[in-house]
């Protein structure tokens, strides 16, 4: 990827009181101590990263903040979502203590999402409540984890569990270092940047129809382009609906079944990317067996998905199990199975699903010779909320 040369972009993340920008550069770590200036008043600097990230970027991050005249403590952590837990937190607040840190001591978080979500919780907890800046270093960091502010761990019982709402002070994005990330772990990253597409800017997902093989490629241009306007996206959601009441929910599209083939993997055969890929084509095809959209719109969304890389079907053979893991998603309301569905590319809708609507589709879906029977055209006059292109709430 060349990207010298090319300007800094910032993206706004409008909260009141606590706004912070998302600024986007190539080569932004070698700068990263000069930015911290305004954000903190203590020269601590808690690096918190893990090992696969600290090989490649611990140096240069600790050359920018000690040239800018801080004092950092690298935190190194076992890479991998088995860390993502309260033990992990009790670790890094030792570390804390034992350094002392204080309330204007800052911690950043260098890494992909675990890193950012694990640091965001712990800077929200000690001495209730420290600044913190996210430095995201995979693509599912850079467009999704990284901007919103929740912040948490898993529990043996359950995926993020456990957590609170704590917003970071910046978000500093250095697209080059996507550069060397698993390339298993770029088109996983794809998959949350086409469902901004979906669920907000028909614009931007044809620009992803026309751009997905230099996105590939990691071509410059594209790359930052893609990663500016989800973040805006993510970031007009967000300030539309901090704390997950409705609009919010829209970011939930292809999680229903995606969070639920995740976990039936048991989160080691299939990344969270992989399995949101498949969601978003089979909530598509879902939408379309209610009556909310047509065919067209799935074979458009799977399209995509194939394009990029990404698997749209389900393996699993049985829906019993699927049912059961997404009636044990956070996102269940009162019992009920609430989805976000498309009904359009740049247009979804939020409501709850039956268990016998959603058995019906399975059945058909998994059996081609009736595949064409659940081809319906989108439904008229549909009394529900609906979420489109720049925040427009119809
Ligand atoms: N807080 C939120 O709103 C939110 C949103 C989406 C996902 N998440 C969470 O994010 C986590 C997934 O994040 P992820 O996909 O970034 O996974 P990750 O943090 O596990 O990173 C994936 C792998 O890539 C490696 N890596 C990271 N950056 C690299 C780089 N630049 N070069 C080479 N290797 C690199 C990591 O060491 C790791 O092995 C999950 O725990 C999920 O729950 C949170
Ligand atoms: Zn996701």
């Amino acid at each position: 990827m060349r990207l010298a040369g090319v300007v800094e972009q910032v993206v706004p993340v409008r909260l009141g009181g606590r706004s912070y920008d998302i600024v986007l550069h190539p080569g932004l770590l070698a700068t990263v101590g000069d930015r911290l200036g305004a954000l903190t008043s203590s020269p601590k600097i808690g690096i918190v990263t893990d090992r696969h990230v600290a090989d490649r970027y611990l140096q240069g991050t600790l050359r920018s903040l000690c040239k800018a005249g801080y004092d950092p403590t690298p935190i190194i952590l076992p890479p991998g979502e088995r860390t993502k837990t309260l033990s992990t937190i009790g670790k890094i607040l030792d570390v804390l203590a034992r350094k002392k840190f204080e309330r204007q001591s800052l911690l950043l978080a260098l890494g992909g999402g675990v890193i950012g979500d694990i640091t965001g919780f712990a800077a929200s907890i000690y001495q209730r409540g420290i600044p913190f800046v996210q430095v995201p270093t995979t693509l599912v960091a850079q467009v999704d984890s990284s901007v919103g502010g929740k912040t948490g761990v898993d529990h043996r019982l359950g995926k993020n569990l456990i957590g609170a709402f704590y917003q970071p002070r910046a978000v500093l994005i250095d697209p080059l270092m996507l550069r060397t990330l698993p390339r298993r772990e770029w088109i996983a990253g794809l998959a949350e940047v086409i469902k901004y597409g979906i669920i907000a800017d028909e614009e931007f997902f044809a620009f992803l129809e026309k751009a997905m093989p230099a996105l590939l490629k990691l071509e410059e241009g594209p790359v930052l382009h893609a990663i500016k306007r989800s973040c805006e996206i993510k970031a007009q959601v967000v300030t539309a609906d901090e704390r997950e009441s409705d609009r919010r929910r829209i970011l939930n599209y292809g999680h229903t079944i995606g969070h639920a083939l995740e976990s039936l993997s048991g989160y080691r055969g299939l990344i969270h990317g992989e399995a949101v890929g498949i969601g978003l084509v089979q909530e598509a095809d879902l939408a379309c067996h209610m009556g909310l959209c047509g065919r067209d719109i799935v074979e458009r969304i799977r399209s995509l998905v194939q394009r990029a890389g990404l698997s749209d079907q389900i393996s699993q053979p049985s829906f019993a199990p699927i049912w059961g893991a997404m009636q044990h998603d956070k996102k269940v309301v009162g019992g009920q199975v609430v989805g976000v569905w498309p009904v359009r590319v740049g247009e979804v809708v939020i409501r709850p699903i039956e268990r016998q609507v959603c058995a019906t589709w399975f059945k058909n879906s998994h059996n081609p010779r009736r595949k064409s029977s659940n081809s319906r055209q989108p439904g008229k006059n549909l009394s529900v909320e609906k979420f489109g292109h720049e925040g427009k709430s119809q």
